[in-house]
């Protein structure tokens, strides 16, 4: 089994010192996870492109783009140009997930399928062989601080035993409510990523956090 992800949002970090925020988690976080969001797709507005430029020159860390936005097949290819590892978009939104994540491919990223609360993940297995990463949210997508849907975990479950049947190298990511109290079930339901905001910078040492998540999913 690949070792566990914890991946921080900044969602839930300093807009004004986002290099700072970032740097806080080096060493202890495996990726930063960006949640980019335009205001349509979800009601909310976050950070896009440019911003994701300029904080790839302040860190080492791999990103983790997750975009809440309409139209990916249009704007994901441009975050793997920008040096994200992986990018995220929405099923409910794209036109073409496999041309789309064939694309991020190509332009050296790993390519994740995201669902939202209310979308099912049956008509979605049969995409796995084509994606690096299925994102399973586990609240409503658009604001941080919610909280964990545990029945969601069913989706995990789903995806991980289609992932298992046909040999697949996919991982599963957990969104929303991941905390102290949450994430060893996350894991159980078998996620491999786990994206933390308000555990994470919302503690006052968020490195000691990472690191306390990061022991309630190491066997
Ligand atoms: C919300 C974002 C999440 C958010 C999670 O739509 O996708 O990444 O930051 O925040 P918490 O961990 O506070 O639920
Ligand atoms: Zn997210």
């Amino acid at each position: 089994d690949p070792s566990p992800i914890i991946a921080p949002s900044i969602l839930a970090a300093d807009f004004a010192s986002l290099a700072d925020e970032v740097r806080a988690i080096e060493g202890a976080a495996d990726w930063v996870h960006v949640d980019v969001m335009d205001n349509h797709f979800v009601p909310n507005l976050t950070i896009g492109l440019p911003v994701v430029q300029s904080l790839r020159k302040a860190t080492p860390m791999p990103f983790d783009v997750h975009l809440m936005i309409t139209d990916p097949d249009r704007w994901a290819p441009g975050y793997a140009e920008a040096g994200a590892e992986t990018v995220t978009f929405h099923a409910e939104a794209c036109e073409d997930p496999v041309a789309l994540a064939k694309t991020l491919r190509a332009a050296g990223a790993r390519a994740g399928l995201a669902i939202d609360r209310d979308t099912p993940i049956e008509p979605y297995l049969e995409l796995l062989p084509y994606v690096d990463m299925l994102l399973v949210m586990t609240i409503k997508a658009g604001f941080g601080g919610q909280k964990f849907m545990p029945e969601m975990l069913d989706k995990v479950r789903a995806a991980r035993r289609r992932i298992g049947a046909d040999g697949l190298t996919v991982r599963v990511e957990v969104d929303g409510g991941i905390a102290a109290d949450t994430i060893a079930q996350a894991a159980e339901a078998g996620a491999d990523a786990f994206v933390a905001g308000t555990a994470v910078y919302g503690a006052d040492d968020p490195a000691d956090a990472v690191r306390r998540l990061r022991s309630l999913v190491t066997r």
